[in-house]
């Protein structure tokens, strides 16, 4: 009898809380017919908070209204969700994620890929159409390639929105992740992923937000960034195995004069140019490392970081040199247009097998090595690492005294 009555109280309380719904969250003339055809994204938008006081025209529109003007549909981009998160785009757009088309698009790597692979999102797109603010920035292009690409869904996936989602660090496994940049794999197999995972309540552990998105600050950005590089460095060995480095990235021409690709790089936000704004970033950083370690313990991490950063590179701009001298011989042949020096930027689109083998130096190899002393995980940064480099180095070595003794026979 009581469990009856508790029943139908429950009842009551559910149907008096439905009748107190905002207007807004059932019932749209859009929702109704949606719910026919896609359910369950009506469904997840109605897990979301702002299904409490919105409805699906306030981010698509209201042009299109049946079944043959889909495509009259409004795609939302970051203007849109600026317009009642301002802050929070704001942070966004100051930060290096806003940068990742513009990385893509301005290297011509990317003009010879397939379209799907890139504007379509099945390749680089996929991860990169990130940073377009204005609907005709998308619309310009053939729309069909430049849907789903909405920046804000990328950690808050439509249509729930959330922002519990967002804080778990999972939310950044989809592109954090594999062969050049496995900050997944290297994070949740160190101490302080298995610290978190372990037991997500305590929170003894930090999560990558812990330390890239301090108090949900928006803009992310660090100071050796993905190219692994201190240009501020006052260390004239750093120095000089660099300038190799941006050699190959085709930024300091053979005399080491900077390239009209600086103007790239700085557009893109790809490396700190000077020691304040370096400096800064370190210590948003380490900042946070001090709310659970020594000072001294953590410095002394970085710093050992900071000088395995400078053998890895040494290594990298030894093989780089190698394979600059086989151009500059005629041994390896030099296309139109291009330097002497290897084109790190050119990915795995090179012909050559010593090409090649470079090519993974850089962005296998090199990447874990030094991602992974920064993210403390000693097995990535020795055996898929360091270890892998010299390895690299000892077949680029070899395939050099092979094509030079080649080249000499036939040159007989
Ligand atoms: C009579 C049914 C109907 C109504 C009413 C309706 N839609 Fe749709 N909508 C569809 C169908 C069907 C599609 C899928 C078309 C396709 O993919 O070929 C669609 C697609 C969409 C898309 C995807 C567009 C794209 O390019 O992928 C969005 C966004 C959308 N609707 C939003 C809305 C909004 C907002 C409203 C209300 C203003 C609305 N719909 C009203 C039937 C409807
Ligand atoms: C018309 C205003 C409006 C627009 C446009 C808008 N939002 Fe919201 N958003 C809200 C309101 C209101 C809330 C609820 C705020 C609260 O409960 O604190 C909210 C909450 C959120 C939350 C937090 C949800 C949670 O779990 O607590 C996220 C994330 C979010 N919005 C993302 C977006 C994104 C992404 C876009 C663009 C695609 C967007 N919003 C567009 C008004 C808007
Ligand atoms: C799985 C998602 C994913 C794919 C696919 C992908 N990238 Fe990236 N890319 C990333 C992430 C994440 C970063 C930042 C990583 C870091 O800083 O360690 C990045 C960084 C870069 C950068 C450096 C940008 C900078 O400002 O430092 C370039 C250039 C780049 N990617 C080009 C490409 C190209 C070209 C392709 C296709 C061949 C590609 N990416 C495919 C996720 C991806
Ligand atoms: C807070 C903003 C927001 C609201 C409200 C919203 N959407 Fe969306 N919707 C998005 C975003 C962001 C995308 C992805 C756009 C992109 O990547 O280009 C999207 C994409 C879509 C798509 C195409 C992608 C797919 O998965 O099929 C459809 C269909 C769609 N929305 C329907 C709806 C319907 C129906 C509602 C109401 C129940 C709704 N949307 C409410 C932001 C919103
Ligand atoms: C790289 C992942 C990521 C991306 C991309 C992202 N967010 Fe968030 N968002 C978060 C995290 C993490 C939180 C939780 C912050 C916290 O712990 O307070 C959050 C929280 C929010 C909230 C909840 C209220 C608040 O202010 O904390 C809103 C609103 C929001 N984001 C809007 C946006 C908008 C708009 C965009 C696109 C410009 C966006 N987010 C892109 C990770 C992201
Ligand atoms: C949609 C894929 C995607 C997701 C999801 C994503 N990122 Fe990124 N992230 C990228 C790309 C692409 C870049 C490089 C952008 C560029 O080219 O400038 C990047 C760059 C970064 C950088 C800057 C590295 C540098 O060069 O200084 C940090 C830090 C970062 N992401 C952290 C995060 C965190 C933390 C999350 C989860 C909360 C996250 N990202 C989620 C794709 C993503
Ligand atoms: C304990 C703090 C901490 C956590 C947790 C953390 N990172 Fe990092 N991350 C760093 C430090 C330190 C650097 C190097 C920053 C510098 O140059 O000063 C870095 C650098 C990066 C970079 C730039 C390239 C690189 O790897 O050196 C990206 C991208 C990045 N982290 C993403 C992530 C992602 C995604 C996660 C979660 C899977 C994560 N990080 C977890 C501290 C952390
Ligand atoms: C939220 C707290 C938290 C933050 C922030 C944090 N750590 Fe940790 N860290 C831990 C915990 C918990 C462990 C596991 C302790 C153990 O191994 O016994 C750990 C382990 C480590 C370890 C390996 C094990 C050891 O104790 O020797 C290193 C190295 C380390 N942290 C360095 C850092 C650095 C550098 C930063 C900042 C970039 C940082 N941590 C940020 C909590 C944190």
């Amino acid at each position: 009898m009581r469990r009856h009555w508790t029943g139908v109280i429950v009842l009551v309380a559910v149907v008096a809380l439905v009748s107190t719904l905002p207007a807004g969250a059932v019932g749209s003339r859009c929702e109704e017919c949606h719910a026919r055809i896609t359910p369950l994204l009506v469904r997840d938008f109605n897990r979301g908070k702002m299904a409490e006081t919105m409805t699906c025209a306030d981010c698509h529109g209201e042009e299109h209204t049946g079944v043959d003007d889909a495509d009259r549909a409004t795609l939302p981009t970051i203007a849109t969700c600026r317009q009642c998160h301002e802050d929070r785009a704001e942070q966004y757009l100051k930060g290096k994620h806003a940068r990742g088309f513009l990385a893509i698009e301005a290297l011509p790597f990317t003009h010879g890929q397939p379209d799907p692979y890139v504007a379509g999102q099945k390749g680089c797109g996929g991860c990169h159409t990130l940073g377009l603010v204005d609907q005709k920035a998308r619309e310009s292009e053939s729309r069909k390639y430049y849907r789903y690409g909405m920046d804000c869904q990328n950690c808050h996936t439509r249509h729930a929105f959330s922002m519990r989602e967002a804080r778990e660090p999972e939310a950044c496994q989809t592109c954090h992740m594999g062969f050049d940049h496995p900050q997944w794999e290297m994070w949740s197999s160190s101490k302080h992923g298995v610290a978190y995972l372990m037991d997500r309540k305590a929170h003894r552990g930090p999560r990558c937000q812990d330390c890239h998105m301090p108090a949900g600050d928006h803009r992310v950005r660090t100071a050796v960034g993905f190219l692994g590089l201190d240009l501020t460095t006052q260390d004239p060995e750093m120095q000089k195995y660099q300038a190799s480095i941006l050699k190959g990235l085709g930024v300091l021409d053979e005399k080491g004069e900077f390239t009209p690709l600086l103007d790239v790089v700085k557009a893109g936000d790809m490396v700190r140019l000077d020691r304040a704004d370096f400096d800064a970033e370190r210590r948003r950083i380490t900042d946070r490392c001090k709310e659970c370690h020594g000072a001294s313990f953590v410095e002394a991490n970085i710093k050992n970081a900071d000088l395995m950063l400078k053998e890895i590179n040494k290594l990298f701009a030894e093989a780089i040199e190698i394979v600059a001298g086989l151009r500059r011989d005629g041994i390896i042949e030099v296309k139109e247009g291009e330097g002497v020096y290897p084109q790190l930027l050119q990915f795995y689109e090179v012909d050559t097998h010593i090409e090649q083998i470079l090519y993974e130096m850089f962005m296998d190899h090199r990447m874990k090595a030094f991602q992974a002393t920064y993210h403390m995980n000693p097995d990535y940064a020795t055996w898929y690492g360091y270890a892998k480099m010299k390895k690299d180095l000892a077949e680029i070595k070899e395939l050099d005294r092979e094509m030079r003794a080649a080249h000499a026979a036939a040159a007989k």
